[in-house]
């Protein structure tokens, strides 16, 4: 008797997590609901970032990045993302990258995890280049952003993103700002 319900319990258990993987690998929608430029401080640079959805799982990203005085480890950046289960509601931090001196990013995150696919929609610079010399022109063109992953990764819910730049630890010359929305 023990042992039939012992295993009805795991009977009922794999099938409510067959249910719950299911639910996991049901497809999840991603709505970008705003990317606004925030702060620019075109002493230092001239930006311009956009997005457009092509396909279900596929958003293509446009952006261009003029330098305007050489950009080293003197400018830092740094990611921030709160979530929360309302849009109005109470966000609450979910994800940081800590401010790093870009030449560092460059070595590290963007050598690592971006370069490789960057370079093939844009004249990006190697990760070896730094600092970023004055009068540099970069651009991306038509990159197809696979947002299928980060869709698996995200849990349902309201996000807000925050990618700032920081100069000599004083001020903010330039911040963009995302909000998207995920849900099943
Ligand atoms: C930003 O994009 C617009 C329209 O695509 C373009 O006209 C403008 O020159 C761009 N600005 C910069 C700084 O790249
Ligand atoms: C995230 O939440 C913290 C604490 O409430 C706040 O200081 C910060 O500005 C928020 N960042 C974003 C990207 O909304």
């Amino acid at each position: 008797m023990r042992s039939s319900s012992a295993r009805s319990v795991v009977v009922l258990l794999s099938i409510l997590l067959n249910i719950d993987l299911f639910g996991v690998q049901a497809e999840r929608k991603l709505k970008l609901h705003k990317l606004e430029k925030f702060k620019e401080d075109t002493r230092f640079f001239e930006t311009n970032l956009s997005f457009v959805e092509v396909e279900d799982n596929v958003v293509k990203v446009n952006g261009e990045l003029k330098v305007k005085y050489q950009v080293d480890d003197h400018f830092e950046v740094d990611v921030e993302v709160n979530r929360s289960e309302e849009r109005d509601g109470e966000y609450k931090s979910v994800f940081y990258v800590a401010k790093t001196g870009v030449c560092n990013f460059m070595k590290t995150y963007y050598k690592e995890f971006f370069y490789d696919r960057l370079k093939e929609y844009s004249n990006a610079p190697d990760p070896s280049t730094c600092p970023l010399p004055e009068g540099a022109h970069y651009h991306l063109d038509d990159y197809p952003l696979d947002v299928k992953m980060l869709k698996s990764l995200l849990k349902p819910g309201h996000y807000r993103i925050e990618f700032k730049a920081m100069l000599d630890h004083l001020f903010y010359p330039l911040i963009y700002k995302a909000e998207l929305e995920v849900f099943e």
